[in-house]
């Protein structure tokens, strides 16, 4: 028999991103063009225990493209990783006639509807909304292009006052377990070097990175240190530099949740509305389970399980480039 999908629920979950919006935005109207109703679920998995649930019109995701956040609002829910919670959720899902999921968000959202799919055999479709950039199966997650811009620019005026004072900054820069957003705000930079949590030991980068910081004709520097590279995070590395370089003007900035706000790039906004596009085409192909992402410019679908699982690799070359640049 025919598995017609009618209504849809869409939920963003985890940390926003800027872009989501759009995401949303997209995934509404390509629903309602082919006649499928969207209820917006509010605080992502919370609310869609607790049944937060709105039917969402075309107008209703109007002039949010360009706005930062979620006009859904998030959460983190630890309720939801129980079956009980789960089990809530799928009441609402039944109540309010959901046929199928979209899932906007990051890994832990994904492990969830896949949990979803598994327990209940809901229909879910993931699209990736994350800062760090860290799903697998990807080149680009929603929210990471504006993000980094965000790190850039703030950089860029951190070069200012420290060429000025000739000092060293060391600037913290988020990212969960991955060193995307730092390793590539380092290139975009100029930093001198960058700490990120897949490349050697800590204490080696941190002995190439004090090089550099004073390196030849330099006596300012920027080093950008990932949040979780080191227990302790930029400070801790400071602290390191200072002990051995009393000497270094050291400070400390963390970039901390300035890097998830502000109006998302076009980047993002293009990548977010093609990928919401393509997340109903994909339930309308009877799609499961998947993330819709893009390689190489071209959207793809790819199973739920290898983008939480399997590990994105930070490109040799750009590493390679970064020591090469910061000579
Ligand atoms: O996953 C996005 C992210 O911003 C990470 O880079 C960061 O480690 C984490 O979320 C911070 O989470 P919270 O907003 O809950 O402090």
């Amino acid at each position: 028999m025919e598995y017609t999908i009618k209504t849809i629920g869409v939920l963003t979950s985890g940390g926003d991103a800027p872009g989501m919006n759009a995401a949303i935005r997209a995934v509404t109207r390509a629903a309602i063009v082919n006649d499928i109703r969207v209820k917006g679920i509010y605080r992502g998995y919370k609310g869609l225990m607790e049944g937060e649930v709105t039917e969402l019109g075309t107008q209703d995701v109007s002039g949010i493209i360009q706005r930062g956040g979620t006009i859904l609002k998030t959460a983190r829910s630890d309720e939801f990783r129980t079956p009980e919670g789960r089990k809530r959720a799928f009441e609402t899902i039944q109540r309010e006639q959901i046929d199928a999921l979209i899932v906007i968000g990051g890994d832990g959202t994904f492990t969830g509807a896949r949990l979803l799919a598994q327990e209940y055999n809901v229909p879910v479709i993931g699209l990736p909304g994350t800062i760090d950039n860290d799903l697998w199966g990807t080149d680009a997650t929603i929210g990471y292009d504006t993000a980094l811009n965000t790190i850039v620019e703030c950089v860029d005026k951190l070069r200012d006052t420290g060429t000025s004072h000739e000092r060293l900054f060391l600037v913290e820069v988020m990212g969960r377990d991955a060193g995307f957003l730092t390793l590539n705000a380092a290139i975009a930079a100029g930093a001198e070097a960058a700490i990120i949590p897949e490349r050697a030991t800590v204490a080696e980068q941190l002995e190439e990175a004090i090089g550099q910081g004073r390196r030849k004709h330099k006596n300012s520097g920027i080093v950008l240190v990932q949040e979780h590279a080191i227990e302790g995070g930029a400070r801790k590395v400071a602290e390191i530099i200072e002990k051995v370089h009393p000497e270094y003007g050291t400070r400390v900035t963390i970039l901390g949740h300035l890097q998830r706000g502000g109006s998302p790039s076009a980047y993002d906004r293009i990548l977010a509305s093609r990928l919401g596009v393509a997340a109903i085409q994909a339930l309308m192909e009877e799609q499961r389970s998947i993330m819709v992402g893009v390689q190489n410019s071209e959207i793809v679908y790819v199973p739920l399980s290898k983008a939480i699982k399997q590990k994105k690799d930070i490109k040799d070359d750009k590493w390679q480039a970064l020591q090469v640049l910061s000579i």
